[in-house]
């Protein structure tokens, strides 16, 4: 298959009308998308990644009211939460609809639901005229890509269409929150903190280690985030055993390696992150040294995705 790269959100969403698979630019990480109500579509997308049949997919809208396609009910909190975040970077899980086809969702009864406030996602969505399902744009178990040249790497001949955009804004996929329950459960941490959750719902919870908490969010098991080189979190007052390794972090470190990337900000650490891994890659690079961060704001998002890469 050739992979087509556009500029285009109308011809992208034209492979989506007849049965394929576009990956598109949103502000947390790039998706690959496809119709949410058709099952063969929907199928291929697992093939493309590699992904296993049971972590279920994020059905992207470009209008709250297709919300309605996709849920059976929602709740209060659901719409304060949407009311509050959308557009932007948080999944909604709520009770799915009897239309949205038991592969999109792993057989699942419920369905994750967010609209992406970047603009060409917008007009994206638009154009495709249906809600799009749609995982993060990589080979399941790699960095989730932050820019199309990411996309590329891992899915070039495996996808019909990649939409060209910028390198994405966030570079951390979205906060997935459960709503089904009596009070809403965090089961991914984002860019959307639990502190900005208990903003508008002071009794959000995070998820914790309960067996009906990991039967919640079954994507958690699989193995995410991971470069091929080992991640070691470690603070910049550290010592460190390979001085050929590399670093990335907030403050220049005191030992020496063969690169050292110093962000700014946690905003900043959280942008370059899933990028950094995919360079250290292309180059072997056998060890990662990544400092770790303040639980606050993005800084728990952040924290966590560096957890999950050296878990790898
Ligand atoms: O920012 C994002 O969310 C990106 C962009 C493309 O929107 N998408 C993304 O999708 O990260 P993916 O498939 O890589 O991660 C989806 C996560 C998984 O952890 C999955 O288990 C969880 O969301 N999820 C999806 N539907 C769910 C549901 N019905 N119940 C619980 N968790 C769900
Ligand atoms: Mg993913």
């Amino acid at each position: 298959m050739k992979t087509i790269v556009t500029t285009s959100p109308n011809t992208a969403a034209a492979f989506i009308k007849c049965g394929g698979l576009v990956a598109f630019p949103t502000e947390t990480v790039y998706g690959l998308g496809a119709n949410v109500f058709d099952a063969l579509a929907v199928g291929k997308i697992f093939t493309a990644k590699m992904r296993p049949a049971d972590n279920p997919l994020i059905a992207h809208i470009a209008h709250r009211e297709e919300m309605f396609q996709l849920a059976s009910e929602t709740t209060p909190a659901a719409e304060k939460l949407a009311d509050a975040f959308f557009p932007g970077p948080l999944t909604i899980v709520v009770k799915r609809s009897a239309q949205v086809p038991d592969i999109a969702t792993a057989g699942l009864d419920t369905i994750g639901i967010r609209m992406p406030r970047e603009p060409i996602a917008y007009e994206f969505l638009n154009a495709c005229e249906t809600p799009v399902v749609a995982p993060s744009a990589n080979l399941s178990g790699r960095p989730s890509p932050t820019t199309w040249e990411a996309v590329l790497e891992d899915l070039d001949g495996r996808i019909d269409c990649i939409l060209q955009g910028t390198a994405t804004k966030i570079g951390l996929e979205s906060t997935v929150v459960d709503c089904t329950g009596d009070v809403p459960v965090l089961l991914r941490l984002g860019a959307i903190s639990l502190e900005d959750l208990r903003g508008v719902i002071s009794d959000t919870r995070l998820s914790g280690g309960s067996e009906e908490d990991a039967a919640r969010s079954p994507g958690l098991r699989h193995k995410h985030y991971s470069p091929k080189a080992r991640v070691q979190i470690i603070s910049a007052e550290d010592e460190i055993d390979d001085p050929r390794g590399v670093f990335i972090g907030l403050r220049t470190p005191h030992f020496e390696t063969a690169f050292k990337l110093i962000l700014p900000d946690m905003e900043a650490y959280a942008h370059s992150l899933f990028e950094f891994f995919r360079e250290c890659d292309r180059r072997g690079i056998a060890n990662i040294y990544c400092e770790s961060v303040d639980e606050t704001g993005i800084g728990a998002a952040l924290m966590d995705r560096l957890r999950r890469a050296a878990q790898g």
